[in-house]
C-alpha cells in the first residue's frame, strides 16, 4: 500500500504542476478525488487489507488525499494570479490607429467682438491703444473733470489700492494718456478691463470690458460721432441700425449722451406677437453706450487747446454689446468658465 500511495503522490504532483488552466485543474480533481477517482479507489481498497494494517494504511491514504487537495488549491491560485497579471498588462501601442485630436481652445466671445471692432475702427484710421489696469487717481478722475468730493465718484464704486492708486473704473483715463503722448489729430480706441466694487448679478460684474473711443481734431462735431457709431454698430450687429441720442451726464463730456439702438429682438416695434417685447420693455430701444463731446477741461488736461480743437468720446461696454449681438441674458456667463457656453462661439 505504501508504494501505491507514494507512486500516486509523485504522479499527482507532476500532473498538477503541469496543469495550465483552471479547467485542467478541475479535470485532475475529478480524476484523483472524484467518486471513481484514483485516491478514492485506494480508500476503497483498504477493505481488502488485513485488519491490523488498515489503520496505518488508512492514515497514509488520507494524508495523500489532503496533500492532493492542497496541491490542487495551490495550483488554482497560481493560475488565477497569472491570469490577473496578464489582464493588467497594457497591449502594445498600435501605430496604425488614427490619432486623437487634442481639444483646441477658442477665443472668448468678448475677444471675438473686440477684435472685430478693432478691425472696423482700424479701417477708419483709428489707433488701438492700451492703458494700465492699475491707474492713478489723477487719470481716472481728476484729469477727467471729476475733482475730489465730486458726487460722480460715488457712482464708480472704486477698488482703492492705496491713496492715489486704484483699479481703473473705466477706460476713459487713456483719453488723457493719448493726448499727452500723441500729436493731433487723434483717432484712437482703447479696449480693456475695468473694475468696480459691485454686487454681482445678472447685469453687473466687478470686472468688465470697455472700449473707449476718442477723436480730437479741428471741426469735430456730433455729426462725426453719429456717423462713427452707426458705422461700427452696423458692422458689429450685422444689420442696418437706427440710433438715437438722449441727454446723459458725464463730467468729462459736454454735451453728453446716452446712445440707444433699435431693439434687435422686435425690430424696434416694441411688440412681440400680442405682447410687449420683453427685451426692450416694449420701448423699441436698447440703451447701448454713453458718449459725448470731450469737455474743454479734459482737452486742457491733455494739453489740447479747446479754442482750436474739439473732439468726441464714447465708452462701449463690450459685454453689453456681445449680449445684444448674441441674445445673451446673463452677464455672469462671460466669466463663469462653463465650456457649454464658451464652445458656442
Ligand atoms: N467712462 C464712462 C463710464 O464708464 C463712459 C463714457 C465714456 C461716457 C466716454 C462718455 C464718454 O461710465
Amino acid at each position: 500500500m505504501e508504494d501505491k500511495v507514494q507512486a500516486l503522490s509523485r504522479k499527482a504532483r507532476q500532473e498538477i504542476g503541469e496543469a495550465r488552466t483552471l479547467e485542467e485543474v478541475r479535470a485532475l480533481e475529478v480524476r484523483l478525488l472524484g467518486k471513481k477517482g484514483e485516491v478514492t479507489g485506494l480508500l476503497k481498497g483498504l477493505g481488502s487489507l488485513p485488519k491490523e494494517e488498515r489503520p496505518a494504511a488508512g492514515a497514509l491514504v488520507n494524508r495523500l488525499k489532503e496533500e492532493v487537495r492542497d496541491l490542487l488549491e495551490k495550483r488554482r491560485e497560481e493560475i488565477k494570479a497569472r491570469q490577473k497579471e496578464a489582464s493588467l498588462q497594457v497591449p502594445p501601442p498600435d501605430p496604425t490607429e488614427p490619432g486623437r485630436r487634442p481639444d483646441a481652445g477658442r477665443l472668448h466671445p468678448i475677444t471675438l467682438v473686440q477684435e472685430e471692432l478693432e478691425d472696423v475702427f482700424a479701417g477708419m484710421g483709428f489707433m488701438v491703444l492700451d492703458g494700465p489696469d492699475v491707474e492713478l487717481d489723477y487719470y481716472n478722475f481728476e484729469a477727467l473733470n471729476i475733482p475730489k468730493d465730486h458726487p460722480a465718484r460715488d457712482a464708480h464704486d472704486t477698488f482703492w489700492i492705496e491713496e492715489g492708486l486704484l483699479l481703473r473704473t473705466h477706460t476713459s483715463p487713456v483719453q488723457i494718456r493719448a493726448m499727452e503722448r500723441f500729436p493731433l489729430p487723434i483717432r484712437a480706441i482703447v479696449p480693456g478691463r475695468c473694475f468696480r466694487h459691485e454686487v454681482v448679478d445678472a447685469s453687473h460684474e466687478h470686472t468688465f470690458y470697455q472700449m473707449e473711443g476718442l477723436v480730437v481734431d479741428r471741426g469735430i462735431s456730433v455729426a462725426h460721432l453719429i456717423h462713427t457709431m452707426k458705422t461700427c454698430l452696423r458692422a458689429i450687429l450685422e444689420r442696418d441700425v437706427e440710433i438715437r441720442l438722449r441727454p446723459g451726464y458725464f463730467p468729462f463730456v459736454e454735451p453728453g449722451f446716452e446712445l440707444d439702438v433699435n431693439c434687435p429682438f422686435c425690430g424696434g416695434s416694441g411688440r412681440k406677437g400680442d405682447a410687449g417685447c420683453p427685451v426692450c420693455k416694449a420701448s423699441g430701444w436698447i440703451e447701448l453706450l454713453p458718449c459725448g463731446m470731450v469737455h474743454p477741461n479734459v482737452l486742457r488736461a491733455g494739453g489740447v487747446d479747446p479754442e482750436e480743437y474739439t473732439g468726441f468720446a464714447f465708452g462701449m461696454g463690450l459685454q453689453r454689446l456681445v449680449m445684444v449681438r448674441y441674445g445673451i441674458q446673463d452677464i455672469r456667463l462671460f466669466m463663469g468658465g462653463d465650456l457649454r457656453f464658451l464652445e458656442q462661439f
